[in-house]
């Protein structure tokens, strides 16, 4: 009940900033196992399931939101917006390859929503991924057509998760077994 699975994935920025290894280490260092992990270029039709059309209003209104913070003018609609910016983190990440993981440990969703931060890196507190490795906004990268150069995807929920998992990884690409600190940082 209290152990979970979250998919992780490097995307293209952290990939090519060369700083896999420190990002794997922060969620190595907190505890959560690493049970899945792969580098893979993801195909266009692939990007497209993992984000999928539906998210084009969320993404539409978070960038109006950054616009009206910084006093942005813009004659776009929401739907306009967002389908710009969807179309921009498609091809961003489709770019280079990314590393995808599975974690797992107690409330893991949660926990790696905190590490990894806030969607928006010039909002993300020190501490965090976001907040740590990267200062630009959203609406910055929809204004510059970057894509959201966030460096993590991480699961938002535990059904979220469990879909996720599902998309990323074939059930013989998941393994079971103990890390030697697990009785400190998970169970005996
Ligand atoms: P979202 O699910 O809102 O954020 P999170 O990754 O924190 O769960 O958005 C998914 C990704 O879409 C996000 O990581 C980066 C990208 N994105 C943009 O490219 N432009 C945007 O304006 C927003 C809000 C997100």
């Amino acid at each position: 009940m209290t152990i979970e699975r979250s998919l992780v994935v490097i995307k293209p920025d952290g990939v090519q900033r060369g700083i896999i290894g420190e990002l794997i280490s922060r969620f190595e260092k907190r505890g959560l196992k690493i049970v899945g992990m792969k580098m893979l270029w993801v195909s266009r039709d692939f990007a497209e399931k993992h984000y999928p059309a539906n998210m084009i209003p969320i993404l539409g209104g978070k960038s109006l939101d950054n616009f009206k913070e910084f006093g942005i003018e813009t004659d776009k609609t929401r739907e306009e917006l967002g389908e710009s910016a969807r179309e921009d983190l498609l091809k961003f990440t489709t770019e280079s390859p990314v590393v995808a993981m599975v974690f797992e440990g107690v409330h893991a969703v949660k926990a790696i929503r905190k590490m990894v931060g806030p969607t928006s890196p010039h909002v993300a507190p020190a501490g965090t991924i976001r907040g740590d490795y990267a200062h630009l906004s959203m609406g910055h990268c929809t204004i510059e057509g970057m894509g959201g150069r966030n460096l993590i995807h991480a699961s938002g929920n535990k059904e979220e998760a469990e879909k996720e998992i599902a998309l990323w990884f074939s059930v013989d690409e998941l393994f079971n077994y103990k890390r030697a600190d697990e009785k400190h940082v998970i169970k005996e």
